[in-house]
């Protein structure tokens, strides 16, 4: 054989967080309007959206991929956003320029609206703060608004506009990606944890209950290195944004190596910063990375000032499973990780005026949520190789890293343990090659194992309006002995994705 995956279910190596699994929305192109929510009438009549004007159709979808957070309302967005623009009576709410994305901002959709769609979504929301034009009273009064029961301005501020109940959002960001040059109110480093240092200390002496995260660069920046110890002390989480960038096929899939090296490199600065901290509590606290944006987006197919509409690939789709596997192989780092975005843009989910269309990458993403939750199993593989030059610079945010020529496993491979299911997700990456593995699984098997396979003849294949099932998962059942017998071979297709249960 020419390969072996080895897999010991008592091998567990962390817990995986459900949240690796959460989303993000932002008031971005059509993700709000259009995407969450359609106000015309023409859509209600159409029976898209309920009396609320949400999209019920991207509600399911949601739904399916069960994402136990959503940060809102951005992104690039928020540093220019005052949340009190979008609460009260919605004829007196102002429109504003969108400096972002060159937009108009009709302000409709608001607070209220996105905590009481996640009430109806049953998932927890999560709000980032705007760092940028917003001043820490601000920030004060937003976190007074949705969480104070006490009997002061903004808790009944809410209660005027109809919410008697707080509403308790657990996780704050202190801003977004406040090192980029594009960001309105660019901080440096120094600069930024100085005031964020501030921010966290007070906005804990509202509600100590809350969890904040630190605004992260790539994780592997001087930027990271200095953020991370100077604001040990005040935060919960630790943020990384990276996107892999490169649509060329073996870029396009290799390229998550980056990120699962910069996962491994902040969640190191993050110890050394808890080692070096005064205060001895620090050393106790364990502060996870929260990947809160994540995916595959080439800003050259999808413009962000244009709304960042990507028609992904089954390249795409092997993309995003990649990225999976480096969360669930990381799951002792990362406590959160929230793919960018939830629904049009650069998103696995795209709406017309007249329905939904499922992308390539939905079906991938949904596999994950459905069956790689539990534990984390050690894996040992043993594959072919692809050599080539990889990763670096194919990730926005790491451009800086020159093309290195590495041996790369042709076989991605993670595993899980959850209750009584083994799963075992495998990207195949080589393109033109189906390789034959060797699965060793110890321990007793169930009679039938279920193999999800996604797969097309094309690599550039997409799901299109008029053939949305043209990359979609087949799902057989075969008898377990016939995978892990000892003289056996599983056939990994080339360029496929496949995700093998047994219990
Ligand atoms: O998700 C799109 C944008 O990408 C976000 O607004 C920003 O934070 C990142 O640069």
């Amino acid at each position: 054989d020419k390969s072996l995956i080895s897999i010991d279910p008592t091998r567990i190596s962390a817990k995986i967080d459900d949240k690796i699994y959460s989303g993000f929305i932002e008031h971005m192109g059509r993700c709000i309007y259009g995407g969450i929510v359609d106000y015309s009438e023409e859509a209600n009549l159409a029976g898209l959206t309920n009396e609320k004007g949400y999209r019920l159709d991207v509600a399911e979808k949601l739904r399916a991929l069960n994402m136990p957070v959503i940060r809102y309302p951005g992104g690039n967005f928020v540093s220019t956003y005052h949340w009190l623009d979008g609460v009260g009576p919605k004829e007196s709410r102002p429109r504003r320029p969108d400096l972002a994305w060159r937009g108009e901002e009709s302000n409709q959709f608001g607070t209220d609206e996105f905590l009481d769609w996640c009430q109806f979504m049953g998932v927890e929301p999560y709000i980032c703060l705007n760092m940028g034009t917003g001043t820490l009273d601000e920030a004060l009064a937003w976190l007074e608004y949705c969480n104070s029961d006490g009997d002061t301005y903004y808790a009944n501020l809410r209660r005027k506009n109809g919410h008697k109940e707080p509403y308790n959002v657990k996780y704050w960001a202190l801003g977004n990606e406040m090192w980029g040059d594009w960001q309105v109110g660019q901080l440096s480093a120094e600069d930024y944890a100085k005031k964020a240092h501030q921010w966290g200390k007070a906005l804990k002496m509202i509600d100590a209950n809350i969890q904040v995260v630190g605004c992260g660069n790539s994780g592997v920046n001087n930027w990271d290195l200095t953020v991370t110890q100077k604001l040990i002390n005040q935060m919960d989480y630790y943020s990384i944004h990276l996107y892999t960038t490169d649509p060329e096929y073996y870029r396009n899939i290799t390229s998550t190596i980056a990120a699962e090296e910069s996962i491994e490199v902040a969640a190191r600065l993050l110890e050394i910063a808890r080692i070096n901290a005064r205060d001895k509590s620090t050393r106790k606290r364990d502060v996870k990375i929260c990947f809160d944006e994540w995916n595959v987006w080439d800003p050259v197919r999808a413009d962000g000032q244009k709304g960042a509409e990507e028609t992904y690939t089954l390249t795409d789709s092997l993309g995003v499973a990649s990225w999976c596997n480096v969360f669930v192989r990381q799951a002792k780092n990362v406590g959160m990780a929230n793919i960018a975005q939830c629904v049009n843009v650069i998103s696995p989910i795209k709406t017309s005026k007249k329905g939904l269309l499922l992308q390539t990458t939905y079906h991938s993403l949904l596999l994950f949520s459905q069956f790689m939750r539990g534990s984390t199993l050690n894996v040992h593989v043993s594959s072919p190789v692809y050599t080539g030059s990889n990763i670096g610079s194919s990730v926005w945010g790491l451009e800086w890293v020159s093309d290195v020529v590495s041996e790369i496993p042709l076989l991605d491979v993670s595993a899980t343990i959850n209750g009584k299911f083994v799963s075992i997700a495998v990207v195949n990456r080589s393109k033109d090659e189906d390789i034959g593995s060797k699965l060793d699984l110890q321990g007793t098997l169930s009679e039938l194992a279920q193999v999800y396979t996604i797969y097309h003849d094309n690599i550039e294949a997409i799901n299109s309006w008029e053939n949305s099932q043209n990359v979609v998962p087949t799902l057989k059942e075969i008898s377990a002995n016939e995978i892990f017998g000892d003289s056996r071979t599983f056939k990994f297709k080339k360029h496929s994705f496949t995700l093998i249960r047994v219990s």
